[in-house]
C-alpha cells in the first residue's frame, strides 16, 4: 500500500528513538537521542511506516494519493505530550493575580477561601455544555502549540456530581477534536467546604462513592499532598485504595514544602510525581531507583513568584526520569505554552535543550504510560509529528515564548486552523 503521508526534506529529524525502548531517557547522556539529517518520515493512515535518510526513501511507495509535506530543511519532531493539565474549569482568577502581585502567597489565598476554592465555585455553577466549550477552546490552543496528547485532571468539583461531570467533559472533548485526551481523577485536590477540617472523611467518601464510578473512565488517580491540602499519611491510604481498584497513581507533591510525598508515591509505584520543587536529594535517589517519572512544572514557580525551582539538573544527574509540563490551570499557570516551559526549564532548572525536548515528548509519554505508542518517531508508532519553523533544535528553547510550530500532524492527518 502506498504512503498516505510523506514528510520529506527534514533538515533535522529528531526521532528520540535510539535508546532502550522499555524505559524513559535518563541521565545526562541521553543515549536515546537520535538526529537524522536530510531525512524523511512516511506514514500509512495513523502509523509511521518508514523513516530514514532521503537516500533510503522508496519512491515506489509514493502514489497520486500520497500527501507530500515539504519540511523545507527544518526540524521535524514528535508531537508534544502535555502530561499534566487541569483542563476543565470555569472562570479565571485574574482578580487574585493582583493579590499575588501585592505579596499574598498561594496558600494564604487558598486559606482565605479563594484560590482553588474560587474556581470550584465557578465550576460547580457552570453547565456541562459550557465546560465542554471552554475545554474545546483550550484544546484548540494547545493543538496550535503542537500538543498532540494531553492529560486532563478533574478537581474543581469536589463533589460527586461535578467531579464525574469534569471527567465526562474531558472524555467528550477528546472525542470531539483530534488531540488525544487522557483523563485523570483529582477529586482529592483540596478539602471541599462541606468536609472542612475532615480530610480523611472526604477521602473515604471519594473512595467509597466516586472511584467505583470511574472504572474505565479515568486512567489515573491524583492527589494534592501539601499543607492546606492532604497529608502524606492520608495521601498514602487514598492512593493505596485507588491502586487496589486498578487506577494508575499520580501525586502533586513537594510543590511548596518538603513533606515526603514524592518518595511515598514512588514507593507505591506511581506513574509520576509532579512539581518536586522541594524534593530533597535523598528522596530523589529513591525516585531514581523506580520507573516513576518526575514531572517538573517550571512555569508554576515563575507565576507564583517563588524563588525555588525543582532541582532539574540534579535530578537528571541522579538518574531520575524527568518530564516537563505547563500544569495549565487558572491559579498557578494560566499558560498553555509548553515551549515556554521548556525554555524556563533550561534557564532556571539547568536542562540542556536535548533534555528539555526529551522531557516534553518521550518522557512525558512515559508519565502517561503511553510510550509504546507515542513520544518518539519509529516504525509502528503513531504518526503524531510536528514540522517546526526552525532549522536547528537548539533554537527551540532560544526563541523565548515563541511558538515554533509550522505543521501539526495527528494520527497521520495534517491539521488546519
Ligand atoms: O498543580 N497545586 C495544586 N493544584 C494546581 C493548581 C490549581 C489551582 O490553583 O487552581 C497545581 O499547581
Ligand atoms: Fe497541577
Amino acid at each position: 500500500m502506498a504512503y498516505s503521508l510523506l514528510i520529506r526534506n527534514c533538515g533535522q529529524l529528531l526521532t528520540l528513538a535510539g535508546g532502550p525502548t522499555d524505559q524513559p531517557l535518563r541521565g545526562p547522556h541521553l543515549a536515546g537521542w537520535r538526529i537524522l539529517e536530510n531525512a524523511f518520515v512516511a506514514c500509512q493512515d495513523d502509523k509511521i511506516v518508514a523513516l530514514g535518510s532521503i537516500a533510503e526513501l522508496d519512491e515506489a511507495q509514493i502514489s497520486a494519493e500520497t500527501k507530500v509535506l515539504d519540511a523545507a530543511g527544518k526540524v521535524v519532531m514528535p508531537g508534544l505530550v502535555e502530561c499534566h493539565t487541569h483542563l476543565v474549569f470555569a472562570g479565571n482568577r485574574a482578580h487574585e493575580f493582583q493579590r499575588k502581585l501585592q505579596g499574598e502567597s498561594y496558600l494564604d489565598i487558598l486559606a482565605s477561601g479563594g484560590g482553588i476554592l474560587s474556581t470550584v465555585r465557578a465550576t460547580r455553577a457552570a453547565a456541562e455544555d459550557e465546560l465542554l466549550a471552554i475545554a474545546l477552546r483550550h484544546l484548540r490552543d494547545f493543538r496550535r502549540y503542537g500538543i498532540t496528547t494531553l492529560e486532563a485532571k478533574s478537581g474543581y468539583g469536589l463533589d460527586k456530581e461535578t467531579e464525574l461531570r469534569l471527567v465526562r467533559v474531558a472524555r467528550q472533548a477528546g472525542r470531539q477534536q483530534p488531540v488525544r485526551v487522557v483523563p485523570t481523577f483529582l477529586g482529592a485536590h483540596v478539602v471541599p467546604p462541606e468536609y472542612k477540617g475532615r480530610p480523611a472523611d472526604y477521602l473515604d467518601f471519594l473512595t467509597r462513592e466516586v472511584l467505583p464510578e470511574l472504572a474505565g473512565e479515568a486512567d489515573f488517580v491524583d492527589i494534592f499532598c501539601e499543607e492546606g491540602a492532604f497529608s502524606v499519611a492520608d495521601s498514602r491510604r487514598y492512593l493505596q485504595r485507588a491502586q487496589q481498584l486498578g487506577f494508575g497513581l499520580k501525586i502533586h507533591a513537594e510543590q511548596l514544602h518538603d513533606l515526603g510525598g514524592c518518595a511515598m508515591a514512588a514507593e507505591l509505584g506511581a506513574i509520576s510525581v509532579d512539581h518536586c520543587d522541594y524534593l530533597n536529594a535523598a528522596d530523589a535517589a529513591g525516585v531514581a531507583a523506580t520507573p516513576t517519572v518526575a514531572v517538573l512544572l517550571p512555569l508554576v514557580p515563575l507565576f507564583l513568584r517563588q524563588e525555588k525551582y525543582a532541582p532539574g539538573r540534579q535530578l537528571i544527574e541522579q538518574g531520575v526520569a524527568v518530564a516537563l509540563s505547563t500544569d495549565f490551570n487558572p491559579g498557578s499557570c494560566p499558560s498553555k505554552n509548553l515551549w515556554l516551559a521548556l525554555s524556563v526549564a533550561c534557564l532556571k532548572m539547568g536542562f540542556t535543550p536535548k533534555e528539555a525536548i526529551a522531557a516534553v515528548t518521550l518522557n512525558a509519554a512515559w508519565a502517561l504510560n503511553l510510550a509504546p505508542e507515542i513520544g518518539s518517531l519509529a516504525v509502528g508508532k503513531r504518526a503524531d509529528l510536528l514540522v517546526l519553523d526552525v532549522a536547528d533544535y537548539q533554537e527551540i528553547p532560544y526563541w523565548l515564548g515563541e511558538n515554533p510550530v509550522r505543521n501539526v500532524v495527528i494520527g497521520g492527518q495534517v491539521q488546519h486552523g
